[in-house]
């Protein structure tokens, strides 16, 4: 018979601390038990960005603190949980060390599995968290460091079928934010912005847009940006180039995720055609409806994670070790960080390697 599953996740990858404990009873319901995330933004601001030994320090300072929350929150004593889940990469090796020990102890003391996730899996496996989804899927995962498309053909099955070569959509965000003045992290600030601009404001450059594929590039729309900046005076220049800047992400990612449709329609005729946009970028408002209407016109189930759950959080981290755990794998306590950890390790690494298409 089937049993409930009570995982304790815990997330250090980059600049949050987090842990979490999720529960997937027996009839397949998944219940969030507890959430805690502490973000180290206003640390970092001072710095102008994420300083690794500082991220570090902090999360080794606030580790213990924010899973005795997360299991105080949850009502569920250690001695009850079924594996305790701890990103193992990619991220700054630093920081990834502090929550993988954290985890390999909690694990190593209670005598339970014991799972070391990839961060960008926990991203992947967050929609299904709350809906019944079946693989294969495509995969959008837009994030600070990350922008790809993936067909989620399993459990650790990725198969990547477009990335940025350059910059991800999430820096492009925030670098677009710094530019005109606006603080880390930029996505939220720059979709406030946008609301009272007018987006026909700015034409800006649409990168690689006709290359066949769905590969992406956003450094010549940073480019574009970066001179325009010096222009930009007013609070509505301001909003217009942010509504212009979203405007033109999503013409962007219209071409390129229709691209990816295709490609996916073609490789699995006969599944089920169900879109998911994940990570960080994945909360933006104006970004979910285009992607919501994109995927109705081409015949796709579309699914995003609630808002909260799509920046960095323990609770992904934890549903993902529970998929993991629930498909026959664990990890021993000897597992170490990888700061660099693609899904589809076949893939050819392309950022920054100058690729044009
Ligand atoms: O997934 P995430 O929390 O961390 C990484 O794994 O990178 O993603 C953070 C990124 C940041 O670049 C942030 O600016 C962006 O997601 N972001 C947004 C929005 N909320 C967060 N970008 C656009 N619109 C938003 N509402
Ligand atoms: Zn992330």
């Amino acid at each position: 018979m089937k049993k409930d599953l009570t995982f304790l996740g815990i997330e250090t990858s980059c600049d949050e601390t987090a842990a979490a404990v999720v529960r997937e009873d027996s009839d397949g319901n998944v219940k969030i038990l507890s959430n805690v995330v502490s973000s180290q933004v206003d640390e970092h601001l001072e710095f102008g960005g994420v300083v690794p030994e500082n991220a570090a320090r902090s999360h080794a300072e606030k580790i213990d603190i924010i899973i005795k929350k997360a299991i105080e929150d949850s009502k569920c004593e250690f001695t009850k949980l079924d594996g305790v889940a701890a990103t193992a990469g990619p991220g700054l090796l630093v920081c990834l060390m502090v929550g993988l020990s954290a985890g390999k102890s909690i694990a190593g003391i209670l005598k339970k599995p014991f799972l070391a996730v990839n961060h960008l899996e926990g991203h992947a496996l967050t929609p299904r968290i709350f809906n019944k989804i079946e693989f294969p899927y495509l995969l959008l995962l837009v994030s600070g460091g990350h922008t790809q498309f993936l067909i989620v053909e399993g459990i650790g099955r990725y198969k990547r079928i477009g990335t940025t070569i350059d910059d991800a959509l999430g820096e492009t965000f925030d670098k677009t934010a710094k530019m005109i003045g606006l603080e880390f992290p930029g996505g939220p600030k720059i979709e406030k912005l946008a609301e009272n601009g007018n987006e026909n404001t700015y034409v800006l450059p649409r990168p690689i847009l006709n290359h066949p594929g769905c590969n992406l590039s956003f450094a010549g729309l940073k480019t574009a940006i970066l001179q325009l900046s010096s222009k930009i005076k007013s609070e509505k220049d301001r909003e217009n180039l942010a509504a212009s800047f979203q405007k033109t992400i999503n013409e962007i990612l219209n071409v390129k995720c229709k691209s990816a449709m295709n490609e996916f329609s073609s490789r699995h005729q006969k599944s089920k055609k169900v879109f998911v946009i994940s990570g960080g970028v994945a909360a933006n408002k104006s970004i979910r409806n285009n992607l919501h209407k994109l995927s109705k016109e081409m015949g796709f189930e579309n699914f995003f994670p609630p808002t909260e759950l799509c920046s960095d959080n323990a609770a992904m981290i934890a549903w993902a070790g529970i998929e993991r755990f629930k498909n026959g794998i664990e990890d021993n306590l000897e597992v170490l960080a990888k700061p660099r950890w693609p899904l589809d390790p076949k893939a050819p690494f392309l950022k920054g390697a100058g690729v044009k298409y």
